[in-house]
Parts: C-alpha cells; sequence; structure tokens
C-alpha cells in the first residue's frame, strides 16, 4: 500500500473536555489507485486528509497511524511533513486562488516548483510546464505563462493549482473538492485530466467530494464517511450497484441519474448531520435519521464488517457475509 490509514482519530479541545470529528479512520491506497471520499458537509473527510498531512487546525489531537510510502506521518516532525507536502503528495483545494502567489506570473510559479524539487533548468523547466498545461487541456497555454493568477478564470487557475501539484511527479495527490466551485463543463474536463493522470503518470488519488457523481467517474474504490466514520466503503462499482448502508442508500437516491425520470425534486435524506460535539460512541450516529434503526442502533457502535470482497459496511440491519 502507498497510504495505509488506521485508526486516524482528530479531536479540538472544547469547553470540558474535547470533541473528536475524526473517530477512528481506517484506509489504504494502492499505488496508482483512486480513492473517492465521499459524505455530507462536516462528516470529516477534510480533516481526515488534513490530519495525516499535519495541516490540522491548531489545537487538534491527531492519533493512530498513516503510513506513507513505509513512514509514519502521525507524529512526524512538520519541517520533514512539509517536505513531503507538494514533493510526493500533491494537495489540491478547492480554493485555489490562495495557493498562487498574485505578483507572480503563471509560468515562472510553475517553473519555480521543477527549479526548487527537481533541480531542473529554468529552460526545462518552463517547456515541461507548458507540457503540463496542455495535458490539463488549458486553453492558450504558452500565453496563459505569461499571465498572473487575477488575469486567469477560476476554472483555469484551478487545473494551474492541479498542474502545480502535478508537475512534482508526486506519487499520491489529494484532491479536496477540486471542482465544487466549477461549472460542469471545467468540472468535466479537470475530471478527464485527473483520469489521463492516474492512467499515464501512475499517480494514486485520493479524491474527495460531497458529490458521488464526482467520484463515480473517476474512483476505483470508494468509502463513506458519516460522523468521523466510514460507514461503508467498497470498489466503486460494487458501492454503486449494490449499496449496503442506509446512508449511502440515501446519498445515492438523492443523486440525479442520466437514466432516471427526467425532473421531480430529488429524495434527500432527511435530517441533519449531527454536530461533532453530539455524537457518543454509543449507538450509532446515522441512526436518529435511518428508516430501519432498531433499539441496537441506538445502544451498541456498528462495528465495520465485510459483506463481501473488498466491501465492508458498519451497521446493525446488514448481515455479514
Ligand atoms: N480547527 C477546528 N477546530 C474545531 N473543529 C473543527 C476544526 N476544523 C474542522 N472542525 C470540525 O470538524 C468537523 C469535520 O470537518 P471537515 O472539514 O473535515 O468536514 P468535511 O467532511 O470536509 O465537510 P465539507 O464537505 O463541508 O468540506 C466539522 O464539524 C468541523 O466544524
Ligand atoms: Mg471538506
Amino acid at each position: 500500500m502507498l497510504l495505509e490509514v488506521s485508526g486516524l482519530r482528530v479531536a479540538y479541545p472544547a469547553r470540558g473536555g474535547e470533541v473528536a470529528v475524526v473517530r477512528g479512520v481506517d484506509l489504504a491506497v494502492a499505488p496508482g489507485e483512486c480513492l473517492g471520499i465521499v459524505g455530507e458537509s462536516g462528516s470529516g473527510k477534510s480533516q481526515t486528509m488534513l490530519a495525516i498531512l499535519g495541516l490540522a487546525g491548531p489545537g487538534a489531537r491527531v492519533s493512530g497511524s498513516a503510513i506513507f510510502a513505509g513512514e509514519e506521518l502521525v507524529g512526524m516532525p512538520q519541517s520533514r511533513l512539509q517536505g513531503l507536502r507538494g514533493d510526493r503528495i500533491g494537495l489540491v483545494f478547492q480554493d485555489s486562488i490562495t495557493g498562487l502567489t498574485p505578483h507572480m506570473r503563471i509560468g515562472d510559479q510553475l517553473a519555480e516548483v521543477l527549479v526548487v524539487h527537481r533541480g531542473a533548468s529554468p529552460g526545462a523547466a518552463r517547456a515541461e510546464a507548458l507540457q503540463m498545461l496542455e495535458v490539463l487541456q488549458i486553453p492558450e497555454p504558452a500565453y496563459r505563462l505569461g499571465q498572473y493568477p487575477h488575469e486567469l478564470s477560476g476554472g483555469m487557475r484551478q487545473r494551474v493549482m492541479i498542474a502545480m501539484a502535478l508537475l512534482c511527479r508526486p506519487a499520491l495527490l489529494i484532491a479536496d473538492e477540486p471542482t465544487t466551485a466549477l461549472d460542469t463543463t471545467v468540472q468535466a474536463a479537470i475530471l478527464r485530466s485527473f483520469a489521463k493522470l492516474k492512467a499515464h503518470a501512475g499517480t494514486a488519488l485520493v479524491l474527495i467530494s460531497h458529490d458521488l457523481g464526482v467520484v463515480a467517474g473517476l474512483a476505483d474504490r470508494v468509502a463513506v464517511m458519516y460522523a468521523g466514520r466510514i460507514v461503508e466503503s467498497a470498489p466503486a462499482e460494487q458501492l454503486f450497484a449494490t449499496p449496503r448502508h442506509p446512508y449511502t442508500k440515501g446519498l445515492l437516491a438523492s443523486m440525479p441519474r442520466l437514466d432516471g425520470p427526467p425532473g421531480g425534486p430529488l429524495p434527500a435524506i432527511e435530517g441533519q448531520p449531527p454536530d461533532p460535539a453530539a455524537v457518543a460512541d454509543t449507538g450509532c450516529a446515522f441512526a436518529p435519521r435511518c428508516g430501519i434503526a432498531r433499539p441496537a442502533c441506538m445502544a451498541d457502535l456498528p462495528q465495520p464488517a465485510a459483506v463481501g470482497p473488498a466491501h465492508r459496511v458498519a451497521c446493525h440491519a446488514v448481515e455479514p457475509a
């Protein structure tokens, strides 16, 4: 495995103790694989990945294990984590503008990455930067190199950020809602370029999104998070064809389908995701919103159990295989 996370917990100090926002997450990413992480807002998707990169908020208590290419990231000194980020692990966030230096031309910023991280000559770095913009299907790539970040559209800036993350040829790219603020055409172009990079450069990808549709086309495996835990994980095809957890079923039912009847409101999962401070370790966090909850669901925390090859579900109502 390229990345193996086990028992990851992230908690923040709060009045009278602490509040856990990630509550024992296990996940693994093989080289060249795409793992999709989905779940409603606040379920802990971002905190899971930020914590293992040493980017959790101030005061965060991070425990458990995250082994990347044989090295433990939890507890690794910041200076070493900083060396990994943007080098062997690339990062792309939703808010792309903050990642670019405003007063530097795009071409200089991209080339600098290669000069600093890979010791490339300025000429070679520029040529490679141009090539990466071409791979990412940025219109008029040579012209873009001479532009400043504010001169680009949001979609183009996001692709420049992705180019920057990929120029170091990271073994792992973590993309957190990389297309959420963009229109569907740009979104599709970005997802296509991820697929290309995965196929050609063998880059492993963790794709975080609250939108199942975004991960559907790209992920090899999908992990569904609810209230700081993974409630279901499976190969993507299997998850979409035979979801087992009531929460996953609800998410899928609220996803627009090309082959479904046009128009009409989509059924949403009733209720709200819980406040992390109100989540207990007794009982299933989804039980209050679940249509098939039984008494055991309120009393005992369901543990993930195998229901098929590489398919795990944490639900009392699902029979283990
Ligand atoms: N610095 C912090 N201090 C305390 N709580 C935090 C901090 N950062 C995040 N949280 C809380 O952690 C929980 C999980 O947040 P996280 O950002 O991981 O959710 P998410 O699944 O990525 O949601 P979204 O889809 O909205 O991005 C949320 O309840 C959030 O309020
Ligand atoms: Mg997030």
